[in-house]
């Protein structure tokens, strides 16, 4: 091992990592899958160009992350901790696995579950994490809270439906931080964020350049790329 690096044991597992990665990332390349949503990373191997990803930072805002770590009394966020040597991880605890439950229920309470007419049908994570943590999609335990937003199908590369969003802020990390266009953004707080174009404008007549970078890191479908006005269906999810 060279000081670039550390072991850590992620589930029994020894497991190797560059000094200075999150958790959640030293794991998900080791082959141990944590449920995430909102942890974004500079290199993605599913998506080349967000390779030169900056301004890179968690906002460690959906929870579903959780892991025990030894001699922590809390369960900790693996998207914003750092990886150290001799780190000993629990991801699949029945303590982490029910906190999990409960943040991707509060979740699905508040995200139509239209899946057979979404763009992101098959590569979306909240499929992905309820099927890792067996929930069912429409089986709900907490109170239903679809805001009924309108969609913003304005603009002829990119549309926008706000009652899909999982406030990851992931879209916002790239026409912000990465781009520097800031085409939408955050507005309103505590359950009645929304992300939004600038002003409350329809996204047509906001700088947006119709990249699509917003919609490739959308994790789910609230974001999608248009071609010829038609939703292009997502191919990856990380
Ligand atoms: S991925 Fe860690 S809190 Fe969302």
């Amino acid at each position: 091992m060279n000081s670039d690096t550390v072991k850590l044991t992620i589930d029994g597992k020894a497991v190797e990592a560059r000094a200075g990665d999150k958790l959640l990332f030293a794991a998900l390349d080791a082959g141990i899958y944590i449920p995430h949503l909102c942890a974004l990373r500079g290199v993605s191997p599913h998506i080349p160009h967000l390779c030169a990803l900056r301004g890179v930072s968690p906002h460690a805002g959906c929870r579903l992350c959780l892991v025990e770590i030894e001699g922590r009394r809390r369960p900790i966020t693996a998207c914003t901790e750092d990886v150290a040597d001799g780190m000993v991880v629990r991801t699949d605890t029945a303590h982490v696995r029910r906190l999990q439950h409960t943040a991707l229920e509060l979740l699905l309470a508040s995200h139509p579950i239209e899946c057979k007419t979404c763009p992101a049908n098959g590569a979306c994570s909240l499929q992905r994490i309820a099927a890792f943590l067996h929930v069912k999609l429409k089986q709900k335990r907490f109170r239903s809270r679809i805001r009924d937003l309108p969609v913003d199908d304005s603009h002829p590369d990119i549309g926008i439906d706000p009652d899909k969003c999982v406030i990851c802020g992931k879209c916002i990390w790239a026409c912000v931080e990465h781009k520097g266009i800031g085409a939408i953004n955050w507005a309103f707080r505590g359950d009645r964020t929304v992300i939004t174009p600038f002003g409350g404008d329809r996204l047509v007549d906001t700088k947006c350049d119709g990249d699509g970078l917003c919609a490739d890191v959308c994790p789910v479908g609230a974001i999608w790329r248009k071609e010829n006005g038609i939703p292009v269906s997502k191919k990856s999810i990380e």
